[in-house]
């Protein structure tokens, strides 16, 4: 099902106009602004004109269904680039723990934490795991975000992993979502191998990503390398097991300590290192000269009470800066646009215009599809967020609020009722 529609007075059109990562202060703060009277004009779901009202070919209009956009500004839809989007269970007595002083992994030493969202995610059926996936992915539409990451990772043994999987690939049929699906089998090593994770690194590799494959249900891999939990002899081997067999990468890499990960990630060509609170001078030095995007994470830092990552930092010193939720039952059960928005710009020392750059083509860069989608550019998918007012900078002055007021998805309009001023 494709669409035709034609958005029309648009106040001010952010486009984000590009097909790759933007690195960099200066390329980063070129978010391709146009001031209206502008319009976007979408032709069988797909972009087919951005610009001013002026320019408008009637011929294009023909048959199109119109939204006018009055009075507000229409930015690409976000690109949620990282996200744990399937699982079971919750763990709101860890989160309490946390907050009365206990560590992120303290709790996973003893048994909690990752392992405990893997007990219930194995319990659970594949309609209980995607019914709540798809509550996850409306709230996610409904803050216009239209391309979503998600991983696997609470299974962490070949049934369950695919378990996961399968649940991605049955809600892209039945969801407006763009859904980019990651298999995450290293996530944490499961009690039947405690102690033996190159044992359980051997299993992933030889069981799970032949099955993942087979089924073609992954796109990409991705890692938890992390003092404790994987190493880099561990990480090099999964990683490349998956390369060869046609996966993108991705690692969690310096989330709780400094492991140079970033460096990891760099050298074998990872498109996204993700988290980086601990990233070293010299990390941040192998990102900028690397095609990796860095992937920050602020509502994890700021719900494990821990430091932001450095993206001032990143960012002038030439990185590919992108920003995503992280959403997951236990070190993030979040998935806020708005108030990811709000951490970017105004504890990260990050313009409000790197921030729109992060969510949108940067996104997409960490998927690999920053020539796909990510920007308001002729031929992407016509996914637009529409905001309730004039000009971009409301999404961080107007902070931790939900000012979309519709989702352009493919074309289709999905339109909220007005919750938030
Ligand atoms: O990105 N750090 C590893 N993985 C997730 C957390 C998953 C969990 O705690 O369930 C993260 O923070
Ligand atoms: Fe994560």
């Amino acid at each position: 099902m494709s669409k035709n529609l034609f958005v029309k007075n648009i106040a001010q059109l952010v486009t984000c106009s590009g097909r790759e990562a933007k690195r960099g202060a200066e390329a980063m703060n070129d978010i391709g602004l146009i001031e209206g009277p502008a319009a976007v004009v979408i032709r069988e779901g797909k972009i087919a004109y951005a610009g001013l009202m002026d320019g408008v070919d009637p011929e294009l209009t023909k048959g199109c269904d119109v939204y006018d956009a009055a009075g507000c500004c229409v930015l690409p839809g976000f690109v949620d680039s990282h996200t744990h989007l399937v699982f079971g269970g919750f763990r709101e007595d860890e989160f309490q723990w946390r907050l009365r002083g206990d560590s992120y992994m303290s709790i996973m030493e003893r048994g909690g934490g990752i392992n405990n969202t893997m007990k219930a995610t194995r319990g659970e059926s594949k309609e209980q795991l995607k019914e709540s996936a798809r509550a996850h992915l409306d709230a996610m539409l409904a803050q216009g975000v239209t391309t979503v990451e998600a991983k696997s990772g609470y299974g962490m043994e070949l049934e369950a992993e695919l378990k996961q999987l399968e649940v991605v690939a049955e809600l892209q049929q039945e969801h407006p979502m763009t859904i980019f699906p990651t298999y995450m089998g290293a996530h944490s090593t499961p009690p039947e191998y405690a102690g033996r994770e190159d044992e359980f690194i051997d299993y992933l590799n030889r069981e799970v990503l032949p099955a993942v494959m087979k089924q073609g249900i992954a796109r990409c891999c991705d890692i938890f390398t992390e003092k404790g939990v994987f190493d880099h002899a561990q990480t090099r081997r999964y990683l490349a097991a998956a390369k060869e067999a046609g996966l993108k990468l991705k690692m969690h890499a310096d989330e709780i300590v400094s492991f140079a990960g970033a460096e990891l990630a760099a050298e074998l060509g990872c498109l996204s290192a993700d988290h980086l609170l601990q990233i070293s001078d010299k990390g941040i030095e192998a990102l900028a000269n690397s095609q990796t995007v860095a992937t920050l994470l602020p509502a994890t830092a700021f719900s494990l009470k821990e430091p932001f990552a450095p993206g001032r930092k990143m960012i002038d010193n030439g990185c590919a800066v992108a920003l995503a939720s992280d959403l997951n039952p236990g070190s993030c059960f979040s998935c806020s646009m708005p108030l990811l928005i709000a951490l970017a710009t105004i504890y990260m020392n990050m313009t409000v215009e790197e921030a729109i750059t992060a969510l949108t083509i940067n996104g997409a860069a960490a998927l690999g599809l920053a020539d796909q989608t990510g920007s308001i550019d002729e031929g992407k998918p016509g996914d637009l967020c529409i905001i309730r007012y004039p000009s971009y900078k409301f999404l961080s002055y107007h902070f931790a609020m939900n000012l979309v007021r519709a989702t352009v998805k493919d074309g289709h309009v999905y339109a909220w009722p007005r919750t938030e001023l």
